[in-house]
C-alpha cells in the first residue's frame, strides 16, 4: 500500500496554486514523486505540507446491518486523514478481519483486542505499522468472544475501550474503530469510548431498519451513563441512476428522525472500493481523480471539520508574496 495526495488537491485545500506548492516542496526537500504531468506525496511530506492543529478523536463506523461499508469508509477516511499528515491509529474490532486484511496485515501472529482484555497484552504489544502515520490494531476470529470476555470479566462498558483510546490519543489524531455488525457489549463501550459514530446506510430496502436499532441502542446508552453521543449518517452506494438511491435519500432527509443526523457527504457506488481490496491497495494509491477519492475527501473533511485554518502557518506563511508562477 503506498497511498498519496496530489499537490493539485493538497493546493486547492491549502488555497494556493499547484506550482506554488510544488515550489516548497523542492525548497524544502519533501519526499514526493513527479510523473509527466503529477505531483504527488505520501504522509511525510504531507505532515509537513498540512501541519494540521486538530484536537484527537475517535471515530468508530457502526450500523447492526452487514455490508454496508463500514470497514470501506473506515479504510478510505483513515488514509485520507493519513494523507493529511494526522497520524492514524485503525482498531478492527470485527472477528472478520476485514479492515486488517484491507491492510494486508496477518493478524494471526499479532495481539489482538481480545489478547489485550483476557491476557493482559498492551496495546503496543498489539498495534502494528502499516505506512508511515498509519498504525492498526488487528483482528481475527477469537475477537468473536469480546463480548462474552467483557460480560465474565464484569469490565465496565464506558471505560473498557474509553480509557485506552484517550490516552492513546496522546500519540495519535485520528482512531478509526471499525465495528461488526452487532449490538452486542464490545460495540456499546465503542460506542460510550469514541467523539462519533458514523452509521453509512445503503439505498436499499429496509436500509431504515438497520439504522433504527442502531440509533435506539446509542439512545439507550446516552440514558444510562448520562453522555451524548453524536451519531453521523452517511449514504454509501449512491446511484443517481437508481430510483432506489434517490427514494431512500429522501426518506433519510425527509424523516425527522434522521435529517438533523444526515451528512452532506455521500459516496457513490464505485468499483474503486472492492477492486482497490482485490489489488492489495488503497483507493489513494492511484493517482487519477475518482469520484471515489472526492466522495470520501468530502466525508474525511467533514467528519474532522478539516479546513486551512487550522495549518500551522510556520512553512507556508509568505504564500501571498510567492511570486506567481500562473
Ligand atoms: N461505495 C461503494 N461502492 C461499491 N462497493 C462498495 C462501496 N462501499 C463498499 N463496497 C463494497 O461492499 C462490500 C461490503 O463493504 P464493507 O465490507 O465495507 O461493508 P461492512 O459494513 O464493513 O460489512 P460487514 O458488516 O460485513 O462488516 C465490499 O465488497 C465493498 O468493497
Ligand atoms: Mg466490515
Amino acid at each position: 500500500m503506498d497511498p498519496k495526495i496530489t499537490a493539485k488537491e493538497a493546493a486547492e485545500f491549502l488555497g494556493i496554486s499547484s506550482r506554488q506548492l510544488y515550489k516548497r516542496i523542492l525548497d524544502a526537500e519533501l519526499p514526493h514523486t513527479k510523473t509527466l504531468s503529477t505531483v504527488a506525496f505520501g504522509y511525510p511530506a504531507a505532515r509537513q505540507v498540512f501541519r494540521l492543529n486538530i484536537k484527537p478523536q475517535t471515530i468508530s463506523f457502526q450500523i447492526v446491518k452487514g455490508g454496508t461499508g463500514k470497514t470501506s469508509l473506515a479504510c478510505a477516511v483513515a488514509i485520507r486523514a493519513n494523507l493529511y499528515g494526522l497520524r492514524v491509529l485503525c482498531v478492527d474490532l470485527d472477528q472478520q478481519g476485514n479492515l486488517t486484511n484491507s491492510f494486508g496485515v496477518d493478524a494471526e501472529s499479532l495481539p489482538v483486542m481480545i489478547d489485550i482484555l483476557a491476557e493482559g497484552y498492551s496495546f503496543d504489544e498489539a498495534i502494528t505499522r502499516v505506512a508511515p502515520g498509519l498504525d492498526v490494531l488487528a483482528s481475527r476470529i477469537e475477537n468473536a468472544l469480546l463480548d462474552d470476555v467483557i460480560k465474565l470479566k464484569r469490565l465496565k462498558l464506558d471505560e473498557v475501550y474509553r480509557l485506552p483510546f484517550n490516552k492513546l490519543k496522546e500519540k495519535y489524531d485520528l482512531i478509526v474503530v471499525d465495528c461488526p455488525p452487532n449490538l452486542g457489549q464490545s460495540v456499546a463501550a465503542v460506542t460510550l469510548a469514541v467523539d462519533q459514530v458514523v452509521a453509512p446506510v445503503v439505498p436499499e430496502n429496509y436500509a431504515i431498519s438497520g439504522l433504527k436499532a442502531t440509533k435506539a441502542a446509542i439512545q439507550e446508552l446516552q440514558q444510562s451513563y448520562h453522555v451524548t453521543i453524536p451519531l453521523r449518517i452517511t449514504v454509501n452506494k449512491y446511484d443517481p441512476r437508481a430510483v432506489l438511491s434517490q427514494e431512500a435519500l429522501k426518506i433519510i432527509s425527509g424523516d425527522s428522525e434522521y435529517n438533523d443526523e444526515l451528512m452532506h457527504a455521500y459516496v457513490h457506488a464505485s468499483t474503486e472500493f472492492p477492486n482497490a481490496v482485490a489489488r492489495g491497495e488503497s483507493i489513494f494509491d492511484t493517482l487519477k481523480a475518482t469520484q471515489a477519492k472526492r466522495d470520501i475527501d468530502q466525508l474525511t473533511r467533514e467528519l474532522l471539520q478539516l479546513d486551512s485554518s487550522q495549518c500551522e502557518p510556520a512553512v507556508f506563511i509568505e504564500s501571498h508574496q510567492e511570486e506567481s508562477f500562473a
